[in-house]
């Protein structure tokens, strides 16, 4: 049975405890870290799992999830660099850190695999985007995916496309929720109560968001199929087209990659 242990059981930490758990892995198989004594004997008390120290998930463990913030890694790092053993696969959580950053301080050959999740994690429906260091074979990549499949779902892409991905669905939930915020604001223009306008929009959108996933349907051909000839939707799509909505998104996503290019070159 392989040992995990999640190093960092914050937000994140924890949403990957509860939905390992919830897959059915025993709590005897996972380990977590945590600064805090009361948060760890919080999260023991709720999870029934084991908190230990970073040495020791370092060496009870075979595959370390690192799920600190990246400005907490090089503290982390120090105790790893000493700690790991050898064949040790590790998973770094953290926004932005490159697998090479770990390869160079952790001991020589470790697989590392590269994770950009989101925070839908938080309930189960992340997205999460996986790439291999150097030393890293399909192998730990499966590892990671059957990991990560407890809280979403899971694509495999090369680790220089994590800047884009970073700006796609990193981020992603943000563009959504700014969204639904001006939907809602445009109800209360309308004279619609906030209550009522906020609960027909984000039932619309998680509508939308399920047809968007299991309907098989392109994006295009469900949007045609609300917009009739000289109704309401086509008025509402001209009035976006007008504000070049669409070119918005393209410049926004592009300028959160670029961000995000810009901090990981702080870590090279
Ligand atoms: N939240 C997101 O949407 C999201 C999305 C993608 C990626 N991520 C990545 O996921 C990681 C975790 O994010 P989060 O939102 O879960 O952050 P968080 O809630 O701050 O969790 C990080 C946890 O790690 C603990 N920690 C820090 N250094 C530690 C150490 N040396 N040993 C043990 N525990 C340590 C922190 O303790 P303290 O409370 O003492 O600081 C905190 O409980 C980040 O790297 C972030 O980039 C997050």
């Amino acid at each position: 049975m392989t040992t995990i242990a999640v190093l960092g059981a914050g937000k994140i930490g924890e949403a990957l405890l509860s939905g390992l758990l919830s897959a059915g892995r025993r709590p005897e198989d996972l380990l977590f870290t945590e600064r805090y004594a009361q948060r760890a004997a919080e999260l023991t008390e709720r999870y029934g799992v084991r908190a230990v120290d970073t040495a020791t998930a370092a060496t009870d463990a075979d595959v370390l999830v690192v799920a600190v913030k990246p400005q907490d890694i090089e503290v982390l790092l120090d105790t790893l660099a000493t700690a790991v053993t050898p064949g040790t696969l590790v998973v770094s959580l953290a926004a932005g850190l490159p697998t090479a950053l770990y390869e160079r301080r952790l001991p020589a050959g470790t697989p590392v695999v590269r994770v950009m999740p989101n925070t839908p994690m938080l309930v189960g429906e992340a997205m999460s985007a996986i790439s291999a260091g150097t030393h890293a074979g399909p192998e730990h990549l499966a590892v990671v995916e059957d990991l990560l499949s407890a809280v979403g779902k899971v694509v495999r892409v090369p680790e220089r496309q994590q800047d884009a991905v970073t700006a796609l669905s990193g981020s992603g939930p943000a563009y959504f929720f700014f969204l639904v915020e001006a939907m809602i604001d445009a109800g209360i223009l309308l004279g619609l109560p906030r209550d009522v306008a906020t609960q027909l929009i984000i039932q619309s959108a998680v509508g939308a968001a399920v047809m968007l996933r299991d309907s098989g349907e392109h994006p295009v051909a469900l949007r045609e199929a609300v917009t009739s000839p000289g109704g309401t939707t086509i008025a509402a799509v001209r009035e976006l087209e007008n504000h070049r909505v669409r070119a918005a998104l393209l410049s926004a996503i592009e300028a959160a990659a670029l961000r995000s290019a810009e901090l990981g070159r702080a870590h090279d």
